[in-house]
C-alpha cells in the first residue's frame, strides 16, 4: 500500500476510520480507572509521556488521573518520514529530573516494534532508581514486536497496519485528527 504525499493529498476523507474519537475516549476512561488502582494510596506519580506522537493521548489521559500527578516530556525519534521503523531511535530530548524512589509511569502513543520503549526503558534503569516503573500504550501493534517489552497498560491492540490522527503522524502530518484512521487503498 502506497499512503500518497500528505503535503500534497491531504484530506481526511482519505482515511477509514479505525479507531473512533468516541472509541478511543471511552477505552481511555477505561484505562485510567486501572491506572488509579493500581496506584492507589501512591503519595506522587511520575508520568513521563514520550514525544511527539503521545501528546493527544496522555493530555486526555492524565485528566482522569485521580492520584497526585506530575508530568515530564522526552523526545525520541524512530521513524523519520517513513511508514516503517527505521531500525534505530534517536534521543532528541531526554532531559529529566532526579527519578530515585518515584513511582514512574511511562506513557506512549504506540508500541510497534518495541525498538524505542526498550531503549527508553533501558537507559532509564540504567540510570534512575526508580520505585516503580510501568509503561501505558494507547496502541499495541503485537505482531510486529522484535524487542520484548512488558506493557502495563494497553488500550487496543491492533494490526500490522499504518495508523494516522490522535498524535500519529505520516511526515508530520495528521496528528491533528481526533480519532485513528487508516488510509485508504
Ligand atoms: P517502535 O520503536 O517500532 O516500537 O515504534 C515506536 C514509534 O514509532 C511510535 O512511538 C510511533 O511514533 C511510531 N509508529 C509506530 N507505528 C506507527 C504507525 O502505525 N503510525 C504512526 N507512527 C507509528
Ligand atoms: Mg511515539
Amino acid at each position: 500500500m502506497t499512503i500518497p504525499s500528505p503535503a500534497t493529498h491531504y484530506k481526511p476523507e482519505q482515511l477509514d476510520v479505525y479507531l473512533s474519537e468516541a472509541q478511543i475516549q471511552e477505552r481511555i476512561q477505561e484505562l485510567a480507572a486501572q491506572i488509579n488502582a493500581t496506584y492507589q494510596g501512591c503519595e506522587k506519580l511520575m508520568i513521563i509521556a514520550v514525544l511527539k506522537g503521545s501528546f493527544m493521548f496522555v493530555a486526555d489521559l492524565i485528566r482522569h488521573i485521580k492520584v497526585p500527578c506530575q508530568i515530564e516530556f522526552v523526545r525520541l525519534a524512530s521513524y523519520g518520514d517513513g511508514q516503517t521503523s527505521s531500525g534505530t531511535v534517536k534521543p532528541v530530548d531526554l532531559s529529566l529530573p532526579s527519578l530515585s524512589g518515584e513511582d514512574v509511569l511511562i506513557v506512549e502513543d504506540i508500541i510497534d516494534t518495541g525498538l524505542t520503549l526498550h531503549f527508553f526503558m533501558d537507559y532509564l534503569t540504567s540510570l534512575h532508581h526508580t520505585r516503580s516503573l510501568k509503561l501505558a500504550v494507547l496502541l499495541d501493534k503485537k505482531e510486529a514486536r522484535q524487542k520484548d517489552v512488558l506493557v502495563d497498560f494497553a488500550g487496543f491492540t491492533v494490526g500490522n497496519q499504518f495508523l494516522v490522527g490522535y498524535g500519529l503522524d505520516f511526515a508530520g502530518y495528521y496528528r491533528n485528527l481526533p480519532f485513528i484512521g487508516v488510509v485508504k487503498d
